[in-house]
């Protein structure tokens, strides 16, 4: 089991705030704390992929500097969330990349740009400038496209299906087979929802300032269903082009056109609302070495949106050889990037938000079960009631 200090920091964040519970109306967090006795990696691994990093509970505590707790429930827990990303990547080593993953992640983009920028100009030769008969495919051939984009796909799925899995097991869930279906709704339906960034009240999300703000939710419901939507777009063209012999390059008014253009549009203003927002938002509550990791997320989409969108307007001019090798590099680095960056927190926070509806249903502790000491509700509200029950003076 971990005992490393971001570990030691959150243990005793959550030591305090069991004792205190002023927070318990804010999220599921605290809810989920209260079913616990003690604290360790695997249950506070679960704690932090529950926190939305809202900053509700920050604003409200009695017990932040200046006092001498100098407690800062969303920054432990966002500093937790970047080492236990880490913890569970798959290979094991390939954690590592976790830290410094801003750096890590230019880096990358970098090389696979210049690398799609070579491999075109040597597959177009002289004819890099030129204006293509078949748009991109003239730069690039589908089969090409679909060997190279396909063998990164099943590495990528294979990593982070290893990740999801090991997660899983640490939030000792049975098989996904023998779930209770009415829980797992509710925790898709938090997640989906983004319930808890609304600060508890229905107000919303205070990461930025005191004063709360729906904006962090509506920014982020853009950039989820724009991804969504893009991912629908080269989903429906991949089944047009092998199921019904309809190649690329569609027409606007095409399922492929019209998701991608949605989406894209979705892409491009929900990371430049949440990237504005973080640069915002006081450091206190977000958390010190996992900025470069959020800002290089954002923007990667971004940049994937926005070539997309050009490479659909500029596809039949002499730009197509350059805005395609852009537009492909910065694909290939987000692929990539997804199970070693940013992208893999919506599987964890997802799996946190399932296990919570369970323990809520069922007022239990199952997350980090195996390995320490929990508080049954039912159990502990009957003993209470003997405990005043043996305290009351007979009649
Ligand atoms: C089950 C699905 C998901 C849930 C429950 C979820 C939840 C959250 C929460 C609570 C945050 C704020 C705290 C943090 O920074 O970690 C966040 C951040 C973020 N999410 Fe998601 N997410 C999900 C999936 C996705 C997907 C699929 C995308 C897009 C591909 C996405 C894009 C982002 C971005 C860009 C941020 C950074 C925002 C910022 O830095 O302020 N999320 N997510
Ligand atoms: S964050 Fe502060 S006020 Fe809230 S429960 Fe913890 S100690 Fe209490
Ligand atoms: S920051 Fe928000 S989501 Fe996180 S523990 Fe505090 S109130 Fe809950």
């Amino acid at each position: 089991m971990r005992t490393t200090n971001k570990v030691k920091e959150a243990q005793r964040v959550m030591t305090i705030c069991n004792a205190c519970r002023y927070c318990e109306g804010h999220c599921a967090v605290f809810q989920a704390m209260e079913l616990r006795l003690e604290f360790n990696a695997d249950n506070l691994d679960y704690l932090a992929n529950l926190c939305h990093n809202c900053g509700s509970c920050y604003h409200n505590c009695q017990y932040t500097a200046p006092h001498e707790f100098d407690l800062n429930v969303p920054a432990a827990m966002a500093e937790l969330r970047q080492e236990n990303y880490g913890v569970y990547a798959w290979p094991g080593f390939m954690g590592k990349l976790f830290a410094n993953n801003g750096l890590w992640m230019s880096l990358l983009s970098i090389i696979v740009i210049t690398s799609f920028f070579i491999i075109t100009k040597i597959l177009t030769g002289d004819g890099f400038w030129d204006v293509q008969e078949q748009a991109f495919y003239g730069v690039i051939s589908h089969n090409t496209m679909a060997f190279i984009f396909s063998t990164v796909s099943a590495f990528v799925a294979i990593a982070m299906l290893a990740s999801v899995i090991k997660f899983w097991k640490t939030m000792c869930l049975p098989s996904p087979f023998s779930l209770n279906w009415k829980q797992v709704r509710q925790g898709v339906k938090d997640a989906l929802t983004l319930k808890y960034l609304d600060g508890g009240n229905d107000q919303g999300c205070s990461h930025e300032t005191e004063q709360p703000s729906m904006a962090r939710r509506w920014y982020h419901q853009m950039t989820f269903w724009g991804f969504m939507l893009c991912f629908a777009a080269t989903s429906t063209a991949t089944v047009m082009h092998y199921g019904f012999n309809l190649p690329a390059p569609y027409h606007y008014i095409s399922l492929p056109k019209l998701f991608g253009i949605l989406g894209g549009i979705g892409l491009i203003v929900g990371p430049i609302g949440l990237l504005s927002i973080k640069y915002r938002a006081p450091n206190e509550v977000k958390g010190k070495t996992n900025k470069g990791m959020d800002v290089i997320f954002l923007v990667l989409l971004l940049l994937t949106s926005i070539s997309g969108l050009l490479l659909m307007l500029l596809r039949d001019t002499q730009w197509v050889g350059l805005v395609l090798s852009l537009h492909l590099g910065i694909v290939m680095t987000f692929f990539l990037s997804m199970p070693y960056g940013k992208f893999i927190h919506g599987f964890y926070r997802l799996i946190a938000l399932v296990v919570f509806a369970i323990e809520k249903d069922k007022h239990q502790a199952i997350a980090g079960v195996e390995t320490i000491n929990v508080v049954n509700i039912d159990t502990a509200s009957v003993k209470a009631q003997k405990a005043t029950a043996a305290m009351q003076k007979p009649n």
